[in-house]
């Protein structure tokens, strides 16, 4: 007789000994969410119409792509981009996962840097790999780029195997960083992949819409036949979470070279994207002017708030993106739990090297930050009146 194992059978070791990936994402709804960096507001009302507009037999059919990725070619404009340079992923969440998948083996190195976005450690550890995670430097969290260098290069200086030395197999930049919004030129980025052809280089550009650094730009300007024929080893992560407002839908790209667009989309399912994302993706890529206007409202509703911390003397961190660290006179834990009962979240940096102790807040509108910023004050003020 089979001998009955309590547990089932085993998982391959790398999974057994990971924890799963959980965020705090129940009972969000109707309360003020400045927790996820999340558009605040909602799409544009196109999108919403187009989804209203899917017959429901259409539900009972798969998706179909065909138009998708020329929609994200011609909202990227420029030239050298084609429909293959494009890969569709259900959030960048699904396409970290692929590039882990397709390219991370037991034993290679991923080298990033921390804190930097939860998602990718655990992508790496499910491989096998070994991860090194290079520390921001400094109260400003500036980025360490001779660190990186150093590490990304090898004791040659070039990037190629040398003695015990293996170039890392992927080196991951969240640009501008999420939580410590650090920015890095995207001149920089393309030297450090042009220096290290053979490490799989990911920007993580989720925010680049509130800074606008991005390594597309200077690639696209070129006007070459292949904007990426020159960067054969650089992936571009984008997706309509954060600015369009798509986050429940699940849709992000992958943009590079072809042949890397295609070993990342081999890993994923046939109709991992669903028909309800698809149509958003498309009229939201329609609708530019509504993510500009919002982009323009975080940012408006960014230098308001920073006014009002700057002159109340409270600790904060602001660099790019549509967050901002900032460190209460009392313990994190306690804000944190008395702004949920004001009907606001935030996230608590709680464990994360160089910041614990911070509250990561994201921005919304400039009424929405008003309300915070009048539930913070109170908060604090509290601690104030209550302190020996
Ligand atoms: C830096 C970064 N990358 C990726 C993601 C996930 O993006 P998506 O919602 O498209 O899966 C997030 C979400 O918070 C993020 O902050």
């Amino acid at each position: 007789m089979t001998p009955c194992l309590p547990d089932g059978p085993q998982a391959r070791p790398e999974v057994e000994s990971l924890q799963a990936y959980s965020a705090p994402l129940e009972g969000r709804r109707g309360l003020l969410r400045l927790d996820f960096n999340e558009n605040t507001v909602g799409p544009s009302p196109k999108v919403v119409e187009a989804i209203r507009a899917i017959p429901a037999d259409h539900y009972a059919i798969y998706p179909e792509y065909d138009g998708l990725r020329e929609a994200v070619v011609a909202s990227l404009g420029g030239s050298g981009l084609s429909p293959a340079h494009i890969g569709l992923f259900n959030g960048v969440d699904a396409a970290l996962h692929a590039v882990f998948h397709a390219y991370g083996a037991l034993g290679d190195r991923l080298l990033t840097t921390s804190p930097t976005f939860g998602y990718y450690s655990p992508c790496a550890r499910m491989q096998g790999m070994a991860i090194e995670a290079l520390p921001y430097r400094g109260a400003e969290f500036a980025f360490p780029l001779e660190q990186i260098r150093a590490a990304l290069l090898g004791p040659g200086g070039a990037g190629e195997p040398s003695g015990n030395w293996q170039p890392p197999r992927i080196l991951l930049l969240c640009n501008p960083n999420n939580p410590t919004g650090t920015r890095l030129a995207p001149e920089l980025i393309l030297e450090l992949a042009a220096a290290a052809p053979r490490t799989l280089v990911v920007v993580d550009e989720l925010y680049e819409a509130f800074t606008g650094d991005s390594v597309l730009p200077p690639l696209l300007n070129l006007g070459a036949a292949d904007s990426f024929a020159a960067h054969p080893n650089l992936l571009v992560l984008r997706s309509l979470a954060k600015t369009a407002g798509l986050a429940g839908l699940r849709i992000g790209f992958a943009i590079g070279a072809p042949a890397l667009v295609d070993r990342i989309s081999r890993v994923t399912g046939p109709y991992d994207i669903n028909s309800f994302a698809v149509t958003a993706a498309r009229a939201a890529l329609a609708d530019q002017a509504y993510v500009d206007g919002y982009v323009a409202e975080v940012l408006r509703a960014r230098e308001w708030l920073l006014e009002q911390l700057q002159a109340a003397g409270i600790r904060h961190h602001a660099a790019g993106g549509n967050y901002l660290l900032l460190w209460p006179s009392r313990p994190a834990a306690e804000v944190d739990a008395e702004l949920r009962r004001a009907g606001i979240l935030v996230r608590s940096m709680a464990g994360k090297p160089l910041i614990d102790g911070a509250l990561r807040v994201s921005l919304g509108s400039r009424q929405q930050m008003a309300r915070f910023w009048v539930a913070y004050q109170a908060i604090e003020a509290k601690g104030i009146s209550a302190s020996p």
